[in-house]
Parts: C-alpha cells; sequence; structure tokens
C-alpha cells in the first residue's frame, strides 16, 4: 500500500457541454459546441451535447453517486452561455440557479465545489464577433467571471479560471477539430494570448472578491523522443533536443510562463509578438496558487527535416509527431504512467512557486454492461498504475495535493461524441441509467484508504 499525505484531495472531474444536456432551458444561449456538434462531419455519429447524461435535471442523483464513492472534490464546469446568454452584458439568473443548487447539494454531502470557468463553451455571441481571436473576450470573460462570484463566492473556495487553453486555441482555431472549427493557426496563436488575456484579468476580479484559491489547468505532458519513453537516460541528439524543446515550449511553457514568470518562452516570443501589447504579460502573470494538469500520454517528437508545421503546433516544421509501443487505450492514446510522474517532478523542479494538482486523468475503454456490473479492469488497472505514479511524484518532491479521475461519468467527448466512454460510472444512453463500473468500486476503496 502507498499512503497519500494527509489532507490529499481525492475527486472527479467533468464539464458542463459534456455532461448537462438541457440546451435550451432556463434561458441558455447557444454555444460555439452548439453550433459545431449541429454541423454535420463534425462530432462522431453527428452526436451533439443538446441531452448528454441529462445531469442538468439528475445532478442531486449524481451528487449522491459522488458521496456514495466517498469523494472529497468535484471539478465541474459553469456553461457561459447559461450565465450569459449573449456572451456578454445582462446576466440570466435562471442559468447561474442551477450552479447555485449544485453547490449547495455538494457542500450538503461534504464535497469540495471545484469550479471551472471556462471548459470550452463560448457563447456563440462572442465567436460572431472574432471569438478568442478577438481581443475583447478577455474582457468579456473578468466580466463573466465576476457574474459567477458574484453568485457562488460566498461558498466556494476553489476556483479555475480556464481548462486546457491550448486545446481551445490550437484545435479550436488551429486544426479546427474542436468548435469553432477554424484553421487558421495565426488566429490560434492570437488566441492562445487572449486566453491568457483572460485567466489574467479573470484571476484579478477572482482574487479582488476574495477568492481563496485559483488554479489554472493545463493539459500539460512530457515531451519524448521515441527513445526516452521507457529510458529517461535514452541519449537525444542535438537535433532531437531541439525539436522536443520546441513542442514543450507550445504545450506548457506556453502557458506556464505567462501565468507565473510574466514572459512567454524564448522559441515563442517572436510568434507572439504580433499581438502582444504593453502591459498585457504583467496583466497575465497575476499571483495564483495551484496548477492543475490533466495528464493522459506523453508527446512524443523526433526531429525530421522536412515535414511541414502541424497547423495544431504552428512553428513545429521539422517535427515528427512519433506514436508510441505498447498498450493504448480506446482513444489511442498509449498507456505510459510514468510519464506522470517524470511530468509533475519537472513542473515541481521547474515552477516551485506554486501547488500541483492532477485535475483530470483516466482512459476511454470500450466497456459492456453484464448483469448490472461493468468489469473494467484496463480502466482500474490506468487508474491504479498513474495514482502510483503520482504517489512516486510526491515521494521525489513534487507538492501534488490532490487527484481527481476523468470522469466522474460517460459523456460527450468532444469530437468523438459518446462513444468513447471515460467515465467511472456507465451512462446508458438509452436510459440514462447510472451504473458505477469496477473501476468507481476500486476507486471509492482507494479514497477511503487514502492509499493505493
Ligand atoms: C481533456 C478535456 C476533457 C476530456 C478529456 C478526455 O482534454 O479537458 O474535457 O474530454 O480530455
Amino acid at each position: 500500500m502507498r499512503t497519500f499525505p494527509a489532507g490529499f484531495v481525492w475527486g472527479a472531474a467533468t464539464a458542463a457541454y459534456q455532461i448537462e444536456g438541457a440546451a435550451k432551458e432556463d434561458g441558455r444561449g447557444q454555444s460555439i459546441w452548439d453550433t459545431f456538434s449541429a454541423t454535420p462531419g463534425k462530432v462522431a455519429g453527428g452526436d451533439t451535447g443538446e441531452t448528454a447524461t441529462d445531469h442538468y435535471h439528475r445532478y442531486r442523483e449524481d451528487v449522491a453517486l459522488m458521496r456514495s464513492l466517498g469523494l472529497g472534490a468535484y471539478r465541474f464546469s459553469v456553461a457561459w452561455p447559461r450565465v450569459q446568454p449573449d456572451g456578454g452584458g445582462a446576466v440570466n439568473p435562471l442559468g447561474l440557479g442551477f450552479y447555485d443548487r449544485l453547490v449547495d447539494e455538494l457542500l450538503a454531502g461534504d464535497i469540495t465545489p471545484y469550479v471551472t470557468l471556462y471548459h470550452w463553451d463560448l457563447p456563440q455571441a462572442l465567436e460572431d464577433r472574432g471569438g478568442w481571436a478577438n481581443r475583447d473576450t478577455a474582457y468579456r470573460f473578468a466580466e463573466y467571471a465576476q457574474a459567477v462570484h458574484d453568485k457562488l463566492g460566498d461558498r466556494v473556495r476553489e476556483w479555475t479560471t480556464l481548462n486546457e487553453p491550448w486545446v481551445a486555441a490550437f484545435l479550436g482555431y488551429g486544426n479546427g477539430v474542436h468548435a469553432p472549427g477554424r484553421t487558421e493557426p495565426a488566429d490560434a496563436l492570437r488566441a492562445a494570448h487572449h486566453l491568457l488575456l483572460a485567466h489574467g484579468l479573470g484571476t484579478k476580479v477572482l482574487r479582488e472578491a476574495g477568492a481563496e484559491r485559483i488554479m489554472l489547468v493545463i493539459n500539460s505532458a512530457p515531451v519524448f523522443t521515441p527513445a526516452q519513453v521507457h529510458d529517461p537516460a535514452a541519449p537525444v541528439s542535438e537535433a532531437d533536443a531541439e525539436a522536443v524543446a520546441r513542442i514543450d515550449a507550445l504545450l506548457t511553457r506556453q502557458f506556464l510562463d505567462p501565468a507565473l514568470r510574466g514572459r512567454y518562452p524564448e522559441e515563442l516570443v517572436a510568434a507572439h509578438a504580433p499581438h502582444v501589447r504593453d502591459g498585457d504579460l504583467e496583466l497575465i502573470n497575476q499571483p495564483i496558487d495551484l496548477v492543475g494538469i490533466n495528464y493522459y500520454n506523453p508527446t512524443v517528437v523526433e526531429a525530421a527535416p522536412g515535414t511541414p508545421a502541424d497547423p495544431a503546433w504552428p512553428g513545429s516544421q521539422g517535427v515528427r509527431f512519433c506514436p508510441v509501443d505498447g498498450p493504448a487505450t480506446a482513444m489511442g492514446w498509449p498507456i505510459v504512467p510514468s510519464g506522470l510522474s517524470r511530468l509533475l517532478v519537472r513542473l515541481g523542479r521547474d515552477y516551485p512557486e506554486v501547488g500541483l494538482m492532477v485535475t483530470e486523468n483516466g482512459a476511454a475503454f470500450d466497456d459492456t454492461v453484464e448483469d448490472g456490473r461493468v468489469h473494467d479492469a484496463d480502466r482500474l488497472d490506468y487508474l491504479r498504475t498513474h495514482l502510483r505514479a503520482v504517489h512516486d511524484a510526491i515521494g521525489e518532491g513534487a507538492d501534488v495535493r490532490g487527484y481527481l479521475v476523468w470522469s466522474l461519468l460517460d459523456n460527450f467527448e468532444w469530437a468523438e461524441g459518446y462513444r468513447k466512454r471515460f467515465g467511472i460510472v456507465h451512462v446508458d444512453y438509452g436510459t440514462l441509467t447510472r451504473t458505477p463500473k469496477d473501476s468507481a468500486l476500486w476507486y471509492r476503496d482507494a479514497v477511503s484508504a487514502n492509499a493505493v
């Protein structure tokens, strides 16, 4: 048994568009994901978030599920288009009312709410005015943050500004795989900067309003050469080291260096110069308490002269993204638990001024329900080995405060629709019945023992 430090936070994560449904209820406005998923060919199976898991109506049952698993924390996101249907101005009290009830329900069950303000569901009205490529969106975000804090700030202590700005910018505006589906690499970089600006402005607003802890959540991963995946000491050529550094700059330092140090990494200063205004980096560099890490697999690259830039990775010409040998999840993502410990140790060393939290980690597998049970041994093993990796990282000095499994429920997995199941609780999309999988029951025992 490996026991975690006292006070280690155990929980689960979700996001509004992936679970809520009720897309047209109580005055909710349209989001870019409504538009995108209604566009033929964008989402597998033509799936949309219109009903999702119907969490909007079943949140009491879902909170009861969390209680039955003994979870201490629940990370969810607020849907901006519920709060400001037109992306700005008037606040919709019915939309905020949902989160008000959810927070009360969580607190009554001794579950700490971790509120994420932006998990990708931009109001369509803002996208119509340029979306994240428009600087003004950052200022609208700060107003929205204020409105949510006004309503929930008396009870919510844990605030996250953004989830995975890399994905929002580079899949949304770079390769177009996510909403709004634009393919303009220069706008993707602009979007990344404006997301960071939104983070800074939002953090300022939250801090002034008295928020206790503020976090920025990024999708981070260690960047390895193929040989380094299984052998950290493998020799690396100069050309490969340069490729690794360039991709690491885009994925991780592009966000943490401005947020924590007030500067872009050297590799990206020129790329951002056209849209950075005087004072922006100071605004972005607001003190925060935690960095949340969403980890699924390492990123593996090597130098390959002549390779064109990948549209999700502006400036990546000459870099090849490599497959990894060995087991993979249903997403095709390689399973490399040691990547998580190596990542956490490195971030702890490079950014000692903040605490770390694993805000997402988990796996999709093809589950089947048999006699009311889901024997998801692969997922259980994924969670166990990654939690061991977190424990290893803590042993090596990383200040990791908690672990939130992705996800509580099977849900709308963005461009993959409903066919990829990440939940520790199975959802039957016909009946909306919830069935805890074996991994959920195992997780319940780990939570209660504070050990794996
Ligand atoms: C992350 C997202 C989350 C979920 C997982 C699988 O990038 O933050 O919403 O889709 O991937």
